[in-house]
Parts: structure tokens; C-alpha cells; sequence
């Protein structure tokens, strides 16, 4: 397999979905769908959406070779929308994030920050659109398969909850400054604000692909460490890399005395256990079936990765 050809083919489905699947620029009021867009259209790696279809193909494909294990569906359907709902909740989350009442930041994706580009009030509403058209994408594409929608639509609800990232949101906020906080907290924050999404990410690729029950608690347990060793290796990339590599602000986790794995574990152990949950998520691969090299070669490219 050529791993770059493969994530490219990926990226550009993702890229052309974004485009086909967002209301126009123009749609009234046409600030608020340019600022939607401009956020959305900023490129990012699209890690999530790529693992949707990732997961998707995997479990399509093994079906397609043993279709009788499936035999309420006779049509695959196209995990397309649901990655598309996956980044448009992912880009919400990180325009908030950047809110000044949030971690004030100025540069996100290479670009000036939505509250930057735009104003404020404009960036927060082009958030709320944003997680509202996941749903709504959901809702509408899959409505001929009303199980599917259903389960597509409550796993990203419960990923994108108060429970889970927003949870681990409010949990990061609340933990800045805090000399006290603990490794029971630090995972409480990475678990939620992070590995919630990458999670839900694979399983509704799975969902779509017709993965059985077993396969999605597979997916999850992947997506969990996965999650982690992403959001370690971002409190690494933080404290490490220059900004104009990472597309946003370096430094800020140590200016705004955020609780990270570089703040109570140092860099060595933290890239120690960040190896550690990459390992674990390709070990756990293994449990999946069909073709399984691209999933290994995009987690080991999450986790060398520089950006
Ligand atoms: C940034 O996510 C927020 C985190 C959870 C660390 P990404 O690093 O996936 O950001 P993009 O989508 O590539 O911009
Ligand atoms: C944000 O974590 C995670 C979410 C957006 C849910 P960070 O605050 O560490 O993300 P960056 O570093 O700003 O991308
Ligand atoms: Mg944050
Ligand atoms: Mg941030
Ligand atoms: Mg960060």
C-alpha cells in the first residue's frame, strides 16, 4: 500500500464533501456561511473524517467478501456525510476553543483565528452552525436508513456532550493554574476533550461500513488510545515546535499554565507514553478484519507527526 497516495485519496474526498456538503458562501447571511467556511476550509489534516472512511472501508470491504453475515443491508451506504458531520463538529470545537474566553488564541490552521479574521460574536455563531449542520447532515443523508441515522447521530451526540468533550473542555479550563491537579484529572481532560472525537470517529465509520458489535467495541478501544497518544504528542508539539510549523500559537499550554502531559510529566515520559497508547491502538487493530494497513501506517504517521 502507498500510505501518502492513500491518505491524499482520503483527504481530497474529504475536501470535496466539506465543499459539496456545507451551504454555499453566498447563503444568507453570507457572513456567517463565509466565516463557516473560511474555518472549515483552512485545511487541517483531517485526521477524524479520514478515519470515518478509514473505518468504513475496512468493514465494507470484509462485508462485501462475506455478504451473507449482513443480510439486512443490501446497499453499503456512503460514510461521506458522516465524516463530513465529524470535521464540521471538529472545526466548531476548535473555533471556540480559540474564543478569548477560551485559550485566546490568534492563529489556528495557519491562519488568523475565526474571531480574528471575522469578530467574535460572528466566530461563535459560525461555531453553533457548525454543530448544528452535523446533525442536521446526518439526519438528512441517512434518513433512508433511520437505524443508522439514529446510531450515527447519538454517537456523535454522546462524543460531542457534556460528559465528553465538552466536559473535557470545561475540565481543561478549570484545571489552568492548578499546582494540584492530578494524573486522574490530566486524563479525565485528554480522554474527553480529544479521544471522545476520535473515537466516535471510527466507530460511525464502522456504523456505516455494517461493523458488527464486537468490531465497535474494537473500534472505540483503538480510538481511545489513539486519542491519547494525539492529544499527548499535541501538549509535546506545544512545548517543542515553532508556530509557523504547527499552524497555532507554540508555547501556550505554558503561558496559560494548562495541565498537560509536558506539565506533569515531563517531555521524556511523555513521549514515552505517547508510544505507549500508539502501540496499544496498533496492537489493537489487530482484532479488526480485512486489510488493516493503512489504519496501522495513519497511526504511526499521527504519531511522528509534526504538525
Ligand atoms: C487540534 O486537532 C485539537 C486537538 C484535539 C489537539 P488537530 O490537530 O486534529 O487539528 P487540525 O484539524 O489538524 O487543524
Ligand atoms: C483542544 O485542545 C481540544 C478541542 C478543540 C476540543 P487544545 O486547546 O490543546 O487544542 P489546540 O492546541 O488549541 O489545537
Ligand atoms: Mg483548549
Ligand atoms: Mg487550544
Ligand atoms: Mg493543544
Amino acid at each position: 500500500m502507498d500510505f501518502p497516495a492513500e491518505l491524499k485519496r482520503l483527504v481530497a474526498r474529504v475536501e470535496l464533501g466539506l465543499d459539496q456538503l456545507v451551504p454555499a458562501a453566498t447563503t444568507r447571511p453570507a457572513r456567517l456561511h463565509e466565516a463557516m467556511r473560511y474555518s472549515l476550509q483552512a485545511g487541517g489534516k483531517r485526521l477524524r473524517p479520514v478515519l470515518v472512511l478509514a473505518a468504513h472501508e475496512l468493514h465494507a470491504a470484509a462485508r462485501m467478501r462475506n455478504p451473507g453475515s449482513a443480510p439486512r443491508e443490501p446497499r453499503v451506504p456512503d460514510p461521506l456525510p458522516a465524516a463530513v458531520a465529524v470535521e464540521c463538529l471538529h472545526t466548531y470545537s476548535l473555533i471556540h476553543d480559540d474564543l478569548p474566553c477560551m485559550d485566546n488564541d490568534d492563529l489556528r490552521r495557519g491562519r488568523p483565528t475565526a474571531h480574528r479574521q471575522f469578530d467574535e460574536a460572528t466566530a461563535l455563531l459560525a461555531g453553533d452552525a457548525l454543530l448544528t449542520h452535523a446533525f442536521a447532515l446526518l439526519a438528512e443523508a441517512y434518513a433512508p436508513d433511520p437505524a443508522l441515522a439514529h446510531a450515527l447521530i447519538r454517537e456523535l451526540a454522546e462524543a460531542a456532550g457534556s460528559r465528553r468533550l465538552i466536559g473535557g473542555q470545561m475540565a481543561d479550563l478549570l484545571a489552568e493554574k492548578q499546582a494540584r491537579a492530578t494524573d486522574d484529572d490530566l486524563e479525565f481532560i485528554h480522554l474527553n476533550k480529544t479521544a471522545a472525537m476520535i473515537e466516535a470517529a471510527l466507530v460511525m465509520g464502522g456504523l456505516t461500513g455494517g461493523a458488527d458489535a464486537p468490531s465497535l467495541a474494537t473500534l472505540r478501544r483503538i480510538g481511545r488510545h489513539l486519542g491519547l497518544a494525539f492529544q499527548i504528542v499535541d501538549d509535546i508539539l506545544d512545548a517543542t515546535a515553532d508556530s509557523a510549523t504547527l499552524g497555532k500559537t507554540a508555547g501556550k499550554d505554558a503561558k496559560a499554565d494548562k495541565t498537560t502531559f509536558v506539565k506533569l510529566h515531563g517531555l521524556a515520559d511523555s513521549r514515552r507514553l505517547a508510544r505507549e497508547h500508539s502501540d496499544t491502538a496498533r496492537a489493537t487493530i489487530a482484532d479488526l478484519p480485512g486489510d488493516r494497513e493503512f489504519l496501522l501506517a495513519l497511526v504511526d504517521s499521527m504519531a511522528a507527526r509534526s504538525n
